[in-house]
């Protein structure tokens, strides 16, 4: 599979099965993580993998994340992130969001599904899972097997903008 099939084949999964996702499967996972690109390479990413049902009924609190077996929660330390001098834009999102989708696609190569959230109050998280004051909790990537029909590969001919419409030449 080239890496353009992977990224069509990849998709939101809002159903999964009970099945556990084996560790060795979550290491990879993890070591996609570890190796993603950071800016100045600073990795300000902190991650909280989330397995047990204690953890996940405390996630349920704020976050849907479909019955999901395997979440796991980027968070950064914005201290630790580079910050453009020019306009002082702290790139810390920027960071994470590579972190999560090296998982998100790692998890895709693996036979997984995923789920890329974000719909949840990160103050619920901080206080269930005494996550530090000053981190960002910016992700959750909830993983697992899904449990019904794949979404197309091709569904991006209809569900994508073309090319034309967002990408310009030379100038704007
Ligand atoms: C930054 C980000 C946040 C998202 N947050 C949520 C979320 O909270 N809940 C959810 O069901 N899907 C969420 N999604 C999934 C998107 O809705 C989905 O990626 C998009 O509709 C395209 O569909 P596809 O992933 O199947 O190609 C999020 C995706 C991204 C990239």
């Amino acid at each position: 599979m080239t890496f353009l099939e992977l990224a069509k084949k990849r998709h939101s999964c809002r159903k999964f099965c009970t099945k556990k996702v084996e560790e060795e499967k979550l290491m990879q996972i993890l070591e996609a993580a570890r190796v993603a690109p950071t800016a100045v390479n600073k990795q300000p990413a902190r991650l909280l993998v989330i397995q047990g049902a204690d953890g996940l009924a405390k996630l349920g609190k704020t976050a849907d994340v479909y019955n999901a077996p395997l979440v796991i929660l980027v968070c950064g330390e914005p201290e630790k992130a580079w910050e453009r001098p020019f306009d002082k834009k702290n790139v810390l999102d920027v960071d994470l969001a590579i972190v999560t989708d090296h998982m998100m696609l790692t998890a895709t190569d693996l036979g997984l599904n995923s789920l890329w959230v974000c719909y949840f109050d990160p103050a619920v998280l901080k206080k269930e899972f005494n996550i530090p004051a000053n981190y960002v909790v910016l992700n959750a990537l909830a993983i697992g097997y899904g449990n019904g029909t794949p979404a197309s590969p091709d569904r991006h001919d209809e569900k994508r903008k073309p090319l034309e419409s967002f990408v310009f030449y030379e100038t704007m």
